[in-house]
């Protein structure tokens, strides 16, 4: 395969397609998704990665944050986007208390993304080594994630830039993260030069959001990136207005049923 984009529609995007793609220099797009259509439509688009994150808790299933969300909530969304999808490699993020604890406890969560959804690798929050490096051995790829991580929202006070002060213990994550094996790291919320520095600093992609232009990769919520989100976050750029679009169908639609001009013929049986 040359490219991300364009390229062999016959099978599934791999870890070792995204680790070509960092030594060509070539950026890739991540959107996450949680149903079946926007996964068959942004897999038709060409993302090479769907991520099916415990945002579905904030952006899809009515909670106020990622922390509520259960694996037993997660496992059948990620099944539909993997169903949906026919070439988009798709990571399920392990949700809060479903891995912390331990390797194991980590394992057997993974275990239950890989059998019952058919997810090909997971995201885990936090630089837990031993858990890293026992999941590989176990043949999971593992996606990362420092800088900000929402699971430790109320630890951190709230959603704020990190590393402004400790960049280096960020960038020593990355890099103690890409040793135990994780096969790309997501980067969110830091200072631009700081997930440069980190960028250059590894050898697995980076997958930045809210941390500049010079990451390998950019990850949005998808809901951000329709212009869905009620209040979004200063690091998403609105791709459309979806949430003006619907309202004006929705409320257009209402009004053809008061005033009796829907059903027309067209959409009638004799
Ligand atoms: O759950 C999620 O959507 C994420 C991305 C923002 C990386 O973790």
């Amino acid at each position: 395969m040359e490219s991300l984009y364009g390229g062999a529609v016959h099978r599934r995007i791999t870890i070792a397609d995204l680790a070509a793609a960092k030594t060509r220099g070539e950026k890739w797009a991540m959107l996450t998704s949680y149903e079946q259509m926007t996964a068959e439509i942004f897999d038709e688009a060409g993302i090479p990665v769907l991520l099916v994150g415990d945002s579905a808790g904030n952006n899809f299933l009515g909670e106020i944050n990622t922390i509520p969300v259960t694996v037993d909530e997660l496992i059948p969304l990620t099944r539909a986007v993997v169903r949906a999808s026919k070439r988009a490699l798709v990571i399920a993020d392990l949700p809060f208390g479903s891995y912390e604890s331990s390797p194991e406890l980590a394992l057997a969560t993974s275990t239950r993304f890989f059998k019952e959804s058919g997810a090909m690798g997971v995201k885990i929050e936090g630089p837990h080594l031993a858990t890293v490096e026992k999941l590989v051995a176990s043949g999971i790829p593992v996606m990362g994630h420092v800088g900000l991580t929402p699971q430790a929202v109320h630890l951190l006070s709230g959603y704020k830039v990190q590393g402004r002060s400790d960049g280096e213990a960020i960038l020593d994550a990355a890099l103690a993260l890409e040793k135990a094996g994780a096969f790309a790291i997501v980067l969110e919320l830091v200072p631009a030069d700081l997930a440069a520095r980190i960028t250059a600093a590894l050898k697995i992609p980076t997958i930045g959001i809210g941390a500049g232009v010079n990451c390998d990769a950019q990850v949005l919520v998808w809901t951000d990136m329709m212009g869905i989100t009620k209040n979004p976050p200063k690091l998403a750029k609105a791709y459309r207005n979806m949430r003006s679009e619907l309202l004006a169908a929705a409320s257009e639609f209402a009004a053809d049923v008061s005033q009796g001009s829907f059903p027309a013929a067209e959409h009638t049986f004799n």
